[in-house]
């Protein structure tokens, strides 16, 4: 999706859709109408038959001209002034660009509205997050491309000469982000055939030359070398060898303590030995949902030229059950010397974590994240809508839940009482990989625990938020995207916050 700004009024516009914002307030609902009345007279039908009322997320269309000249008036509705938010805007937003993806459009322009609610850059924000965000749709592989919008242009204008270069900057910055974001829905809906670690580790790569931040890969050698005992296991039944994956974007000072982002990358996950039941197994090729927002998320740091050094680890194997596989009951020692005993080859993301958070403390960081599609019970505990945090520091934790509150990527804690170690308890080793049922996503944090350096350290569950169920308001069905938006507004806000 290319994005442009355009300092004009509506009449100056030359693209085949306008999207034109209402209030659904009665005052501000007619002096909108009127104003829009007057350049664009067909829309008096919808407007005085009641049709299109400004209720938020309605979406209603007119026609003006024909043949060749037809542009399309989208009156889109934004509920009342006082319920107004930034999350509403993206939500209106992305439902007129979903509408104008399903028709002919190539060339939509969104409004950019000025009010008192939010600033100038907010507003062309969150309109830009909306309307890109919206219409994505994972249809590489259908033939003919039948399926696929043409809608490949969004224009955000405003005939505003005072805010133009505020606007101007809310587009570039959000454009920027949208871009991060449909690289991690790319890559966490690609299938395993065409993501596994080695092809990650390519588009890494590429994400790294096109943004502007450095990427390091080891391979089995390297890894075996550092005593990468977790991610090894897990590798152990497939024929492909794992890789690590190490991003380094130096925006900030020489020297200054890195924020470390840790993302799980199991390609397929199968469960290995304690393999998955086949029915929904598919959804496993979402894995890897972790390392592909971290990815996505120094993409959009490093376009953005945020003032923070940011580094990205991921971990990335396949869990496949073979004649070499690892199996329940074996002790394997991590990178740090700590043993743990094999309970479920299915709780094989913890294991590969751990070992990127012990690899993690050798940057001194200021703080260290991960993100992993950990376990379903996290899932069945927050659902679809919210991620599970975990975490060993107020600080971090509190920094999280401010960016989850900006950009309604929500996220609720759970918490980490010593009383649930026990479940991971082991007789042979110095913890199990699996805690049973009870607490699920707590225990496996408790595991990770285990593994973390001497640092501020946070976990985000994405198990449930990852990998949605149907679509959302600017989510599609499948691999959300989740993590992109919340780790760029945490870099962007790190110093103010302090
Ligand atoms: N990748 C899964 C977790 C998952 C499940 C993510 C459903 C998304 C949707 C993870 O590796 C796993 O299998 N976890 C087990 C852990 C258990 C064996 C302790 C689980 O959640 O059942
Ligand atoms: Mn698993
Ligand atoms: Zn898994």
């Amino acid at each position: 999706m290319k994005t442009q700004f355009v300092q004009g009024g509506v009449k100056t516009l030359k693209n085949d859709g306008i999207a034109l914002f209402f209030f659904e307030d009665a005052k501000l609902f007619a002096e909108k109408a009127k104003s829009v009345q007057r350049v664009f007279p067909h829309s008096k039908g919808v407007i005085e038959s009641g049709d299109f009322s400004g209720k938020k997320n309605t979406v209603s269309l007119c026609y003006y001209g024909s043949g060749k000249t037809t542009k399309r008036i989208y009156l889109v509705g934004l509920g009342k002034k006082a319920d107004f938010s930034a999350e509403q805007m993206r939500r209106s937003a992305s439902a007129v660009s979903r509408v104008a993806s399903k028709s002919k459009i190539s060339n939509l322009a969104c409004e950019l509205l000025a009010n008192d609610v939010l600033n100038a850059q907010a507003t062309a924000e969150a309109t830009v997050e909306g309307a890109y965000l919206g219409p994505y749709k994972f249809d590489k592989y259908i033939n003919g491309g039948k399926n696929a919008s043409k809608l490949k242009t969004l224009a955000f204008f405003t005939d505003s000469k005072t805010t133009v270069a505020e606007s101007k900057a809310g587009v570039a910055f959000a454009t920027a982000l949208c871009e991060g974001v449909y690289l991690t829905r790319d890559l966490a809906n690609a299938p395993n055939n065409e993501i596994y670690p080695e092809t990650l580790a390519e588009r890494a790569v590429a994400a790294g030359e096109k943004a502007g931040f450095s990427v390091t890969v080891l391979g089995k050698k390297e890894i075996e070398d550092l005593k990468m005992g977790g991610l090894l296991a897990v590798n152990q039944g497939s024929v492909r060898p794992p890789v690590f994956i190490i991003m380094e974007y130096k925006g900030g000072a020489e020297g200054e303590a890195p924020v470390v982002l840790v993302g799980k990358g199991v390609t397929f996950d199968t469960g290995g030995i304690s393999i998955k039941p086949g029915a929904g197994m598919s959804d496993m090729k979402i894995d890897m949902h972790g390392s592909a927002s971290v990815i996505g998320g120094i993409y959009a740091i490093a376009k953005n030229k945020l003032p923070m050094n940011v580094i990205a680890l991921v971990p990335a194997t396949e869990n496949m059950p073979s004649g070499t596989a690892y199996v329940p009951g074996d002790v394997i020692t991590h990178m740090n010397g700590k043993t743990s005993e094999i309970d479920n080859t299915d709780a094989e993301g913890r294991l590969i974590l751990a070992d990127a958070l012990t690899y993690a403390d050798r940057y001194k960081p200021a703080a260290v994240i991960d993100i992993a599609t950990l376990t379903g019970a996290c899932g069945i505990a927050l659902g679809g809508v919210t991620t599970g945090l975990m975490g060993n520091d107020d600080s971090l934790k509190a920094r999280i839940k401010a960016a989850a509150g900006n950009t309604s990527e929500y996220v609720c804690e759970l918490p980490l009482y010593e009383e649930y170690e026990e479940q991971i308890k082991s007789d042979v080793a110095d913890v199990k990989n699996s805690g049973g049922r009870p607490a699920g996503a707590i225990t496996a944090a408790l595991f990770l625990k285990m593994f973390i350096g001497n640092y501020k350290w946070a976990h985000l569950d994405i198990a449930g938020t990852g990998i949605a169920s149907k679509d959302g308001y600017y989510t599609p069905k499948g691999g959300s995207g989740v993590g992109v938006r919340l780790f760029v507004d945490l870099i962007r806000n790190w110093k103010n916050n302090g």
